[in-house]
Formats: structure tokens, C-alpha cells, sequence
């Protein structure tokens, strides 16, 4: 038996002079989330998009918008965010303060709750957090561009938080974003990630639907995770 797993492509790879376009045929080939990189020069080394863009994806389809804050002081943002569309905001650990009242807001405002967590994050930042969060996103690339290749030494991370949440019974998201593709999927969904995002992984393939029909397909994991 095996269970299920969300896939999530990511806009930054796609071609943004076709954004509505491009979010439409993802959403028609299966994707389960909408993965929105959203940077802001100063957080990480590259600038992207801000609530108005955001907007425009979320008018795009009905896939719901999983939206990545790669920006400083993201406690500022919130309300903008989820008032945009997001469905699932995440902050990093490495960008807020005050983490657990960032957690609280973006619930107390309607969206689902993530914190992310850089290559060079351990697993504690968010072990006294796990019950007030709907996913833990790990980031298996130094976030701030599309493209990179995945860093396998993220892998243990994944599966201490798949531990973790078994062990507590949490009902916890486990995404993982960076360097994803068909060929390697099946390590970081076995290591217990339920959530793979994928940008260039699908929108540099010639058949979205095929690629996003296939991640899942090599991303089937033990029922044990379920
Ligand atoms: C990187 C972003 C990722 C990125 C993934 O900072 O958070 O979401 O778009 O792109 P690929 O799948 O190409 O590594
Ligand atoms: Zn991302």
C-alpha cells in the first residue's frame, strides 16, 4: 500500500509573459498546489513578485496557491499575502522573530501554516512547533533561484520530521522544494515528504501533465507514513 503525495510545480521556472496561461495547463495536468516563489533581493539574492502577482495566479484556476516568502521581515506581509490567495503561506525560520505569533497570524487570517527551513537549518527550529503547523517545508536547495542542483545532504532532516510527526501523531505536510525532478523524487518521498515542488523539473519538460503524472508515480511512499 502506498500514500498518496501533492504535487506542487513551481512558477519561477515558468514563462512569466504567459504566466495565466502556464498556471492553467499545470493546473489541467494534474497539480495538486501552485507553488509561488515569492524573493525580495535581501532575504535571498534575487527579486521576483509581490501581492499583486499573486493575485493574478490565483484568478488563474482553482489550484490552490502554496505561497514561499523568501523576504525579510515576512511578519510584516502576512495579511497582504493571504489577502492576495495565498492557501498556504510559508515563512522561513532563518526570516522571522517571532515564529510561533507569525504561525498564529497566518492561521488567524484563514491560510494553512508552514515554516521553511534552509539547507543549513537543523530539524530544531521547528521541533517545538510541529503541533501548530499544517507542513514544514525543506528546502534541499540554498533558496533564491530555480534550477539548482539538490543537496542530499538535506535528506536526514526529511526523515527525523517524518519520525517526528509519527511519533506524535501529527497530521503534518512534509514539502520539499529544490533540485526535484522524475529522477530523484522517489529519495526525498521515501525519506517521508509528502509535498514535492518542481519547477524547472516541469516546466522545462515538454509535457507537463506527463512529467507531473510521473513525479507522483515515482513518488510513492510506504503507507506507513500516512
Ligand atoms: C528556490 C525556490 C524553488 C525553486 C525550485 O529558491 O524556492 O521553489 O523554484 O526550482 P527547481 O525545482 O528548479 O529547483
Ligand atoms: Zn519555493
Amino acid at each position: 500500500m502506498t500514500a498518496p503525495i501533492k504535487i506542487a510545480p513551481s512558477i519561477l521556472s515558468a514563462d512569466f509573459g504567459r504566466l495565466t496561461e502556464e498556471i492553467a495547463a499545470i493546473g489541467r495536468g494534474g497539480a495538486d498546489l501552485v507553488h509561488v516563489d515569492v524573493m525580495d533581493g535581501h532575504f535571498v539574492p534575487n527579486l521576483t513578485i509581490g501581492p499583486m502577482i499573486v493575485k493574478v495566479a490565483k484568478a488563474a484556476s482553482d489550484t490552490p496557491l502554496d505561497v514561499h516568502l523568501m523576504i525579510s521581515n515576512a511578519e510584516r506581509y502576512l495579511r497582504d499575502y493571504i489577502e492576495a490567495g495565498a492557501d498556504i503561506l510559508t515563512v522561513h525560520a532563518e526570516g522571522v522573530t517571532h515564529l510561533h505569533g507569525a504561525i498564529q497570524q497566518i492561521r488567524a487570517l484563514g491560510a494553512k501554516a508552514c515554516v521553511a527551513l534552509n539547507p543549513g537549518t537543523g530539524f530544531e527550529a521547528v521541533d517545538c512547533l510541529l503541533e501548530d503547523l499544517d507542513m514544514v517545508l525543506v528546502m534541499t536547495v540554498n533558496p533564491g533561484f530555480g534550477g539548482q542542483s539538490f543537496i542530499e545532504s538535506c535528506l536526514p532532516k526529511i526523515e527525523r520530521l517524518r519520525e517526528a510527526a509519527v511519533a506524535r501523531g501529527l497530521d503534518l505536510d512534509i514539502e520539499v522544494d529544490g533540485g526535484v525532478k522524475v529522477d530523484n523524487v522517489h529519495r526525498v518521498a521515501s525519506a517521508g515528504a509528502n509535498v514535492i515542488v518542481s519547477g524547472s523539473g516541469v516546466f522545462k519538460s515538454d509535457d507537463y501533465a506527463k512529467t507531473i503524472s510521473e513525479l507522483r508515480q515515482r513518488g510513492k511512499r510506504p503507507a506507513m507514513y500516512i
